[in-house]
């Protein structure tokens, strides 16, 4: 018989469908054909396959070959098929055995030595690869990642000639070598090297405990970014699978996934500048955009204002949904979007109002177009608004503050209570729930409605206080009731 089935996979998304490639040789004129709708860069295979058969001692058959790569409508775009085309070539000509190709799955770009190059998406692949109870050979420039995937069967292989001894009957191809453990990665900025800032540090561990987004609200050099990134450091290590999805988007994106610190959480910080497209991902092969490369971790939106106003908008959606869709003509991908969101910003233009030392030149007309660049469906989004003032000089020089280690302690700790009642993280207690999880006394709750309506503050901002509440409420021992301290200090936390 001269048709030859492979199996591999397609990138769609942080999707990875399956893909068979199918081979037939026949009588007729030489040449090859590549059917199933594929891409420019699937028809460019054609030209490295032929030549990466031909450089590895093989025989490129003088025959009429039909591959086609079905289902037609999945993107095949880029080398990923190039390895299964050319085994599929070679399998369908007898020239290597099929015993060990059924079971399998492969990956990988050729160069026209022969050499497998690396290729995008492999972690998808091989997570897909394991559930369906598959091997599956990858690129050896992949390997890093492909050994994340506990349980996995998976080869590498650094070029055609040892794919083809190995199908014909040769050494098993070496298994990727395992991660080395997150002990050995550099350590996170840590907490330590704040000085004052009680109030904002404050703020960044009830985030930490909530998951609540947060703004840092101060003039320039107060430390707003140092404490940004210090949160992935505050907050509890990914579990394997968060670790997986969060590693995928990087997979996808084209990014190397570092073994030593794949258990960290990401920590992104776009510049201002940034379009849309590089903040929530697109393009005509839709690839993932910061959002994304956030997911399970930290983004970070320094100078809020300064972004656009497109910008801001198109960060709804993925701020409720946890994901974000990018349609394209005839195709849609899906990219998670779960991360926590830390902005700051200037309190105006200049960034000196209420400033001890400086004086702000500000109008309050500008002070007042500055903030509203911020649009309100945003604000609503975010639990926290804390200032970051400026530190007196003696506070600089104090000793070292309180550390990352002890302060994450603490929110693990906090934490717990809110896994235990809810699975999740307070920030995601839903108006439902809020009744069972943020539960007050009768006298607390008309407390909360008196200062509510003394400070002017809407329905939402009642949602945001008690979500804020019970974070705090957690690291004060997670007593079920909240109490008037609780929502007092919930209460410091809204600005606008
Ligand atoms: N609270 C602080 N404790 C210690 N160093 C600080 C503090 N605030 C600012 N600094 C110093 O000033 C630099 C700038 O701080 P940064 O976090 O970038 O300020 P901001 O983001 O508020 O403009 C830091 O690298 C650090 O050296
Ligand atoms: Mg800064």
């Amino acid at each position: 018989m001269s048709l030859a089935i492979i199996l591999s996979r397609a990138q769609e998304g942080v999707a990875a469908p399956q893909v068979m490639v199918e081979v037939h040789l026949s009588g007729g004129l030489p040449g090859t054909h590549i059917v199933g709708l594929p891409e420019a860069a699937v028809r460019e295979a054609r030209d490295r396959v032929r030549v990466a058969i031909q450089s590895t001692a093989f025989e490129y058959p003088s025959r009429k070959v039909t591959v086609n790569l079905a289902p037609a409508e999945l993107p095949k775009d880029g080398g990923r098929f190039d390895l299964a085309i050319a085994l599929g070539i070679l399998a369908a000509g007898g020239q290597v055995p099929r015993e060990r190709l059924d079971a399998c799955e492969f990956l990988g770009e050729l160069a026209l030595s022969g050499e497998l190059r690396g290729v995008p998406g492999v972690l998808p692949a091989l997570l897909r690869a394991r559930a369906r109870g598959r091997s599956i050979v990858v690129p050896r420039a992949n390997a890093s990642e492909a050994a994340l995937v506990a349980g996995a069967n998976v080869r590498v292989a650094g070029h055609l000639s040892e794919v083809c001894s190995w199908l014909r009957g040769g050494d098993d191809l070496p298994a990727p070598t395992p991660a080395i453990g997150v002990d050995d990665a550099p350590p996170l900025p840590d907490l330590a090297d704040v000085r004052g800032q009680t109030k904002a540090r404050r703020a960044l561990e009830i985030a930490a405990v909530g998951g609540h987004h947060l703004l840092l609200v101060g003039p320039p050099g107060t430390g707003k970014t140092m404490l940004a990134e210090r949160l992935p450091g505050i907050l509890p290590p990914l579990g394997e699978s968060e670790a997986l999805e969060s590693c995928a988007v990087r997979s996808v994106a084209g990014q190397r996934v570092d073994p030593g610190l794949w258990r960290r959480r990401p920590f992104r910080a776009p510049h201002h500048t940034a379009s849309a497209v590089a903040l929530v991902g697109g393009g005509s092969q839709p690839r993932p955009g910061e959002i994304s490369l956030a997911h399970h971790g930290v983004l970070f939106l320094d100078e809020l204002p300064e972004f656009s106003r497109h910008v801001l908008e198109v960060l709804r959606e993925p701020l409720e949904s946890g994901r974000i869709v990018i349609s394209r003509a005839a195709r849609q991908a899906t990219f998670p979007a779960q991360f926590q969101l830390v902005a700051a910003m200037n309190p105006c233009p200049c960034g000196y109002a209420g400033d001890g030392q400086r004086t702000c030149r500000c109008t309050p007309d500008q002070i007042q177009r500055y903030r509203a660049r911020i649009s309100g469906p945003l604000l609503d989004r975010i639990d926290l608004v804390v200032d970051v003032p400026r530190v007196p000089l003696g506070e600089l020089a104090a000793a070292p503050s309180e550390d990352s280690a002890t302060v994450r302690a603490r929110v693990l700790k906090a934490r717990q209570h809110g896994l235990i009642r809810a699975g999740r993280a307070n920030a995601e207690i839903n108006p439902r729930e809020l009744e069972r999880d943020c539960a007050l006394g009768a006298a607390e709750r008309r407390w909360l409605e008196a200062a509510l309506e003394r400070l002017g503050l809407s329905a939402r901002a009642y949602h945001r206080v008690l979500r804020v509440a019970r974070s705090i409420a957690d690291l004060d021992g997670g007593a079920p009731l909240l109490d008037r301290t609780h929502l007092a200090e919930a209460l410091q936390y809204r600005r606008f």
